[in-house]
C-alpha cells in the first residue's frame, strides 16, 4: 500500500469511507478512523500492532457534541471541558452504545477529545463523524510531531497522512477519569498540567495516589505496560554533566548545558529552560538522537516535577523503562 499525501478535504473523504488517514492535532499527530465504524477502527489495531485491551480516544469537533456519545457526563467533567476545550484534555466518561466496544476495549466508558487544532476540528467536521485515533506511531514507538514522522513509522501501512504541519504541543493530552463519587483521576498527565486542571475542580486524584486495591487496570487500561521506547538505551541520570567525558553519549538537556562540548551529541530543548517549550521538541529530540551514529547511548535528567514537567517525567520513565511485552 501507498500511503498518500492528502489535502484535508480527500483526508475527510477517506475518512468517510472507512479508511486510516494520520492528521496533526496540538499535541501529537494521531491516526484516525471513524469511531462508529467497528472494522474501520479495527485497522488502526491492525496497522499500529496495538492490542485491542488498550482503548482509543474519539476527538469531536465541538464539545456540544459530547452529549451524543457520553451520558452522565460528572459535573467535575462537564467544568474540565468548560474550561479546557478545545483543549489537550481527554476526559473517560461512560459510553452511550453508538460507540463501538472496540473503541474502548470493552469498557462502559469512552475517552472524548476536541483538539485545540482548527485544521483537525475542520477535518472531523468535514469527514461527519467522530474519529477515533491514537498516536500515530507503531505501538511502543515515540509519538510523531511531524506528518514525517508517521511516514516513517506508518508509511506503506495506513492509507493517508494530511500534514498539518509540526504540533504545537508535543505531548499528549493529559488523559482524566473520574471515580464513583466523581473525583477526577489524572490517568494520564499530559498537555494540560495538572496544577491548571487543580485551579478548576479543586484536588484531584493520581494514579500514585491510588491505593494498590482499586481496579487500576479498569480504568487504565495500557496505562501501566505502555513505553515510549527509543531504539537506543535511556537513562534518566541525577546530573548529565557527570557523563560529559564518557564515549558516544547523547544528552538532552532542559536548557544549555555550560560543558556541551564533552558530549557527541546533545538535544537542548529550550534556550530559556521552559518547559512549554521544552514539551514542544521532547519526541523530536529523542528521534534526532535515535537516529544519530554518534551516540549508542541516551541520558537525560529528570524535570523539575510542575507544570509540564510532570509529562515530560511521565514519557522520560515510560522510555527508560525496558520493554515487558509486546
Ligand atoms: O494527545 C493525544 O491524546 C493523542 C492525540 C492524537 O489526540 N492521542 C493519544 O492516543 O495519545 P493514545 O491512544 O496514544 O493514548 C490514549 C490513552 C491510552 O493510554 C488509553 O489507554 C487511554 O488514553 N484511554 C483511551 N480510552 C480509554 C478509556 N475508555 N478508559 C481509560 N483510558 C482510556
Ligand atoms: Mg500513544
Amino acid at each position: 500500500m501507498e500511503t498518500q499525501r492528502l489535502t484535508l478535504e480527500m483526508a475527510a473523504t477517506f475518512l468517510r469511507e472507512g479508511q486510516l488517514v494520520s492528521f496533526g492535532t496540538e499535541t501529537v499527530y494521531g491516526l484516525g478512523a471513524n469511531a462508529l465504524d467497528p472494522v474501520a477502527v479495527a485497522k488502526i489495531f491492525d496497522a499500529k500492532q496495538r492490542p485491542t485491551f488498550d482503548p482509543l480516544i474519539v476527538h469531536l469537533a465541538d464539545a456540544a457534541d459530547a452529549d451524543q456519545y457520553a451520558v452522565e457526563i460528572p459535573s467535575n467533567a462537564q467544568e474540565l471541558m468548560e474550561a479546557f476545550w478545545p483543549g489537550p484534555l481527554t476526559l473517560v466518561v461512560p459510553k452511550k452504545s453508538v460507540i463501538p466496544d472496540l473503541v474502548t476495549s470493552g469498557l462502559p466508558r469512552v475517552a472524548l477529545r476536541v483538539p485545540n487544532h482548527s485544521q483537525a476540528r475542520e477535518l472531523i467536521r468535514r469527514a461527519g463523524v467522530p474519529l477515533a485515533a491514537p498516536s500515530a506511531n507503531p505501538f511502543g514507538g515515540i509519538s510523531p510531531t511531524t506528518a514525517q514522522h508517521v511516514l516513517d513509522g506508518l508509511g506503506g501501512v495506513i492509507d493517508g497522512v494530511v500534514d498539518f504541519g509540526p504540533c504545537r504541543v508535543g505531548v499528549e493530552s493529559t488523559v482524566v477519569g473520574f471515580d464513583d463519587s466523581g473525583v477526577p483521576i489524572v490517568l494520564r498527565p499530559g498537555g494540560v498540567a495538572v496544577e491548571d486542571l487543580e485551579s478548576v475542580v479543586g484536588t484531584v486524584r493520581t494514579m500514585q495516589s491510588m491505593p494498590h486495591d482499586d481496579n487500576l487496570p479498569q480504568l487504565a487500561p495500557g496505562m501501566l505496560s505502555r513505553h515510549y521506547a527509543p531504539n537506543k538505551p535511556l537513562t534518566i541520570v541525577e546530573d548529565v554533566s557527570e557523563f560529559r567525558e564518557e564515549a558516544r553519549i547523547g544528552a538532552i538537556s532542559l536548557s544549555p548545558l555550560p560543558d556541551a562540548e564533552g558530549f557527541a551529541v546533545v538535544e537542548v530543548l529550550s534556550d530559556s529552560g521552559d518547559l512549554v517549550e521544552a514539551a514542544a521538541s521532547f519526541f523530536s529530540a529523542l528521534r534526532r538522537l535515535e537516529a544519530s551514529k554518534l551516540c549508542d547511548r541516551i541520558i537525560c535528567a529528570a524535570f523539575p516535577d510542575h507544570g509540564l514537567g510532570k509529562a515530560l517525567n511521565d514519557r522520560l520513565r515510560r522510555a527508560a523503562t525496558p520493554l515487558v511485552d509486546s
